[in-house]
């Protein structure tokens, strides 16, 4: 379908009732211009979630969930923003106007639609064979025995490939396939004596691996022998299927992952299919691999809490350990549940100990103290070398946390452990090697390794600006005048962009934002936001653009020192001086009054 047109998209926010939207959802209560209720994004029982239902945003002090009418709906109705504007233009009468479609970008899109039309007829196929074939009485057997009932295999969809070589081929020909599309949805590969194709799955049961849509992507399938090589065969990686953005189950356990707050994360499809028999609907798996910031994201977005019920140990590198400051920042938190070694869910659930499961997931521990125990139990802390070497690993552990709440407990108990005193912790942890950047290269991907997410914790210097630009909203028109005097050199990459906007945008900063980029459209609408609660005072938005610019000056310090321009490095730095007396100046100015 051909784009809907900008004109549309705003007709359509004007004629929506925000309030109403929203109240399908949450109940909500009126307070002045604001209508707050409990979040529908995280399970709570005091409200924080907060609607403007003049601009049409939302955000949740709790779970910063944040956005705007389109974002609330594509969020909270699992749409695309096309299909969200669609949704809206329809309960709201507005009528849609299409632009043109970039004849290049309506083949893709049509073909993409093929694509997942044919997955999800093979994926029918396969489970339909599973059901009534005679040649799949084995394979019922094989996962009747393995306690899997007939409802859960239904609602996952679980099917069974036949053994012959081109069954799948020669029915999707039939039906109008070409062999390249079968080939592009990774249901056929290529013979390597012939060179003809062939059907990729064979004599295997078959997992569906859908998106959290619903609609399949790919196939996991497991080989029913005992030594079957691979065990698992996956679907290729392809321009639908990609292992590091998918999680197995997300379809089915979105819902309960938000009504409960909390995610399960396991290693494989049967875990999820045993779990949601025995009633855990929260749970889905990362097929294998290490958890990505991809899946991060997906389930950051519907729960603030994230257990890992993963070996133990692959739950607590270093690479979890930053991606936990990152979840961080969303609200999120990430903790353990290691699971005993070699008892996997499945396994559990079949020996009717899915009790110590759950005992399990209620005991997880965070990330930092789950990794730092680990070191400790596996250390030698009757010798001196011993207690040396754990508090070699454990520093760069430590200071990876940053500065969070309960570093100063887990210090003390390393102190504690290690027979010394909290303060040579500290001083170590402080000192601790710098690690070396996160490289998020294909390698690592391959290998399934955790790729580090790019964002990270907000600088000081992040916390400033945004705090100015609250208070430029809240006062558009000495807002002008500060952002005017703001320059790249005070601002950080994003806080870059942010002004940028805003110096064209102040008086409307959510109209026309872009919608393909809703980390920046969320970051406005947050912004925007907080506005009203930030308490503006001429002289607060003086000493913060004061604060931006000794950062400024602190910057160009450095940056002259390491050039060796000692003119320049002592100019600024007299600048600097004068400076930080007039900001304890104002800041005692601020104090008294
Ligand atoms: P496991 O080997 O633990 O398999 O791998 P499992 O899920 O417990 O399977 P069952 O219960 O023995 O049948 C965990 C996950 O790793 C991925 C799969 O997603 C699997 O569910 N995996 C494993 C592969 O992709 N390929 C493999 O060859 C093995
Ligand atoms: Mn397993």
């Amino acid at each position: 379908m051909a784009m809907i047109s900008r004109d549309s998209v705003d007709k359509v926010k004007d004629a929506a009732d925000m309030v109403e939207v929203v109240s399908a959802h949450t109940e909500l209560k009126q307070q002045g211009q604001r209508f707050s209720g409990l979040c529908p994004f995280h399970d709570e029982r005091t409200p924080s979630f907060s609607v403007n239902a003049t601009d049409k945003l939302y955000y949740c002090f709790g779970c910063e969930a944040s956005g705007d009418l389109f974002r609330f709906v594509q969020e909270q109705e699992g749409l695309s923003f096309p299909e969200a504007v669609e949704w809206l233009a329809e309960r709201y009468g507005v009528e849609l106007e299409r632009e043109a479609e970039d004849p290049r970008a309506e083949q893709a899109r049509k073909r993409r639609t093929r694509l997942y039309d044919l997955l999800a007829r093979t994926s029918e196929f396969y489970a339909s064979f599973l059901r009534d074939s005679p040649k799949a009485s084995k394979a019922r057997e094989y996962l009747a025995e393995r306690g899997l009932d007939r409802e859960v295999l239904a609602e996952f969809g679980v099917g069974f490939a036949p053994s012959a070589w081109n069954q799948v081929r020669d029915q999707a020909q039939r039906a109008g396939y070409s062999i390249e599309e079968l080939r592009s949805a990774g249901l056929v590969q290529k013979s390597e004596k012939e060179g003809s194709m062939y059907d990729r799955f064979r004599a295997r049961i078959i997992f569906p691996v859908r998106d959290p849509r619903g609609r399949v992507v790919g196939f996991g399938a497991r080989g029913m022998a005992a030594d079957s090589k691979p065990k698992y065969l996956n679907s290729p990686e392809g321009d639908l299927y990609r292992k590091s953005e998918t999680l197995y189950g997300i379809d089915i356990a979105r819902g309960p992952i938000a009504k409960a707050g909390r995610a399960i994360v396991v290693e494989g499809y049967t875990d999820v299919l045993a779990l949601h028999q025995a009633g855990i609907r929260e749970a889905v798996a990362v097929m294998g691999t290490a958890i990505t910031p991809e899946q991060l994201k997906i389930l950051g977005s519907l729960a603030k809490t994230i257990v890992l019920a993963l070996d133990a140990d692959r739950a607590g590198t270093d690479a979890m350990i930053r991606a936990q400051r990152v979840a961080g920042d969303r609200g999120v938190e990430l903790r353990v549940a290691a699971m005993p070694e070699g008892v996997d869910p499945a396994e559990m659930a079949q020996a009717g100990e899915l009790e110590r499961f759950s005992e399990l997931v209620e005991g997880a521990i965070d990330l930092p103290t789950f990794r730092v125990r680990t070191v400790l139990s596996r250390s030698d802390l009757a010798s001196g070398t011993g207690r040396e070497a754990a508090l070699t690993e454990l520093a760069p552990v430590l200071s990876v946390m940053g500065e969070v709440v309960g570093r100063d407990d887990l210090i003390r108990e390393v102190a504690n452990r290690l027979d010394t005193d909290p303060s040579l912790v500290s001083a170590r942890v402080n000192s601790a090697p710098l690690e070396p950047p996160p490289r998020a290269d294909a390698t690592q991907r391959d290998q399934g390794e955790p790729m580090i997410p790019q964002a990270a914790a907000l600088t000081p210097r992040e916390l400033k600006e945004r705090a100015l630009f609250e208070m430029a909203i809240a006062r558009p028109e000495e807002g002008a005048r500060v952002l005017g005097r703001l320059t790249d050199d005070h601002l950080s990459p994003s806080g870059r962009r942010v002004a940028a906007w805003l110096r064209e945008h102040l008086s409307a900063p959510t109209e026309g934002l872009p919608h393909d980029d809703q980390d920046f459209s969320s970051l406005i609408a947050r912004l925007v936001m907080a506005a009203d609660d930030q308490p503006y005072s001429e002289g607060a938005m003086e000493l913060n653009f004061m604060l931006l610019e000794r950062q400024r000056l602190e910057d160009g310090i450095s940056a002259a020192r390491e050039a060796g321009d000692h003119e320049e490095s002592a100019r600024l730095s007299r600048e600097r001086a004068e400076l930080a007396e007039r900001i304890t100046h104002a800041d005692a100015g601020l104090r008294s009054s």
